[in-house]
């Protein structure tokens, strides 16, 4: 009960703090205060990209959870902007045996069967990773924005993350696809070539698709899926 008033007391202070900075200020802010305890997820989405850039020789460590079902685009990006951008990004895996217990028992497809089958491959996937990745530390800077999807709107630009006992940090909550768009322009960043045929929101290649004109920035994330499902449990 302490340690949870305690944590309420502290995001309320940062938050404070945080909202009146830039992200690039916000940042230097947090790895000054939480010194070598900031982390950075990275997808290599447009947003992730910008942040990634904005990194640039502050001690955060960037890393990436690779399924082994990403887009052969995806790689291309992760590669481009190891060569680009000069960052080191660490990879982490899902646990091999775990893995393929799950595809020895339910095959390699398994996901398009039911909500349960997609969220236990996004928790051997994703989910158990995200959480070696994340130990130790104490801020978990993500690229979430608000205009992602109705769920995300709502969230604060800081907030504490209480199953993976962390502060979560989203620079780019409030900035539009417009001003994203337009930093990876300004700074020549490397970004994904999906993003410019149609895909919007890139995930794992079995469950992602382009969205058509007018559809919901997350229409092509596990499309076959009833809208209030989807999500992989990283962010919820
Ligand atoms: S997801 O939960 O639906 O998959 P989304 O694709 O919207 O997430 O991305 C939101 C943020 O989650 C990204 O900006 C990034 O910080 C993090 N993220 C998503 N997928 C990965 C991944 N494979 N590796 C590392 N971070 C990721
Ligand atoms: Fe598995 Fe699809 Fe989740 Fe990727 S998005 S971890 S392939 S269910």
């Amino acid at each position: 009960m302490e340690n949870i008033a305690s944590k309420t007391e502290e995001l309320q202070e940062l938050l404070a703090i945080v909202s009146t900075l830039t992200p690039i200020e916000a940042i230097r802010y947090l790895t000054g205060r939480f010194a070598g305890k900031v982390t950075f997820s990275t997808s290599f989405s447009y947003e992730d990209q910008v942040i990634t850039h904005m990194l640039a020789d502050m001690p955060v460590q960037i890393f990436t959870l690779d399924t082994g079902r990403l887009f052969k685009q995806t790689y291309t990006t992760w590669n481009n902007t190891l060569n680009n951008l000069k960052v080191k990004i660490a990879a982490y895996y899902p646990d091999a045996q775990a893995l393929q217990q799950y595809i020895t028992d339910n095959g390699p497809e398994s996901f398009y069967q039911s909500v349960e089958m997609r969220k236990a491959c996004c928790h051997i996937r994703k989910v158990e990773p995200l959480k070696r990745a994340l130990h130790n530390n104490a801020v978990w800077i993500t690229g979430l924005r608000a205009a992602h999807s109705p769920g995300r709107d709502t969230l604060e630009q800081l907030e504490w993350d209480a199953t993976n006992q962390i502060f979560k940090y989203h620079p780019l909550l409030h900035w539009s696809n417009e001003e994203v768009k337009e930093y990876i322009k300004q700074y020549n960043i490397p970004f994904n070539i999906l993003h410019e045929q149609g895909y919007v929101s890139i995930g794992c290649e079995p469950c992602t698709r382009a969205i058509k004109p007018g559809e919901d920035f997350r229409a092509g994330r596990w499309w076959w899926e009833d809208n209030s499902k989807k999500e992989c449990g990283l962010h919820r």
